[in-house]
């Protein structure tokens, strides 16, 4: 069970990718919670205002230390949190390892980030570990956050119907999967690869790691010098 705590001033943005498919199954199933809070609802300015002018003029909001600070204060009340996450282009790339790491955890916050737009205060003193999900610039952190929770909630034991498919994906051996056929096994003229359809195990495993090596060197040549290192 992990319990994923959002902090987000779009939660809206937010409900749709949680609310179908494997993430939803695994909230249904209670192997994950996913909690969307409205920073917002943390303001004491009237207006429920989250961000101001920066200090030394230039262009655009800032988002303010004082409901990040509120918030999270009060979600620290309530348990210990492994990590306060901000999702940032400045973070550390997610990959594979990092989420295996993550879905070991009991409980996080994730922040979503304003680029270029968040007090350097929380940033210094409430977050604890900066995410980045690519070298490119997203307008908020949000689908930052939904990529790092869905990486890391299909990899809960019991979340995916077959627990060995978790294991199998793309990337945990440092390999990238092979290809993968279904019916019918002859379309357009296009055939199958007839080991696949041999009945043959020994051969199909073997063939699916020939495939795997094969487009791992090909497609993604530093996974494969990485997995070897
Ligand atoms: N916010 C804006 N761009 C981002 C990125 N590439 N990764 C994570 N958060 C972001």
């Amino acid at each position: 069970m992990i319990r994923i705590e959002i902090i987000t001033i779009f939660p809206e943005l937010l409900e749709g990718p949680f609310s179908h498919s494997i993430l939803k199954r695994a909230q249904q199933k209670g192997m994950a919670e996913i909690i969307l809070h409205n920073l917002r609802d943390y303001s004491d300015d009237k207006h429920k205002r989250v961000d101001d002018y920066p200090f030394g003029g230039g262009a655009g909001m800032v988002m303010m230390v004082e409901p990040v600070f509120n918030i999270i204060n009060h979600l620290r009340s309530q348990r210990q949190y492994d990590d306060v996450i901000y999702t940032s282009p400045d973070g550390e790339l997610l990959s594979q390892p990092m989420a295996n790491r993550l879905s070991l955890c009991s409980n996080l916050i994730i922040l979503c980030g304003h680029y270029k737009g968040i007090d350097e205060r929380i940033r210094e003193h409430l977050v604890t570990k900066e995410i980045s999900i690519g070298n490119y610039v997203l307008s908020g952190g949000e689908l930052a956050a939904a990529v790092i929770t869905d990486a890391v909630v299909r990899l809960i034991p019991g979340v995916l119907n077959d627990e060995t498919s978790a294991l199998s994906d793309s990337f945990q051996d440092g390999l990238i999967s092979p290809p993968v056929f279904t019916r019918p096994a002859t379309y357009n003229g296009w055939p199958v690869p007839p080991v696949l359809l041999s009945g043959n195990d020994r051969l199909i495993q073997q063939w699916r790691l020939e495939q795997s090596v094969e487009r791992t060197k090909q497609r993604r040549p530093e996974l494969f010098s990485d997995s070897k290192q």
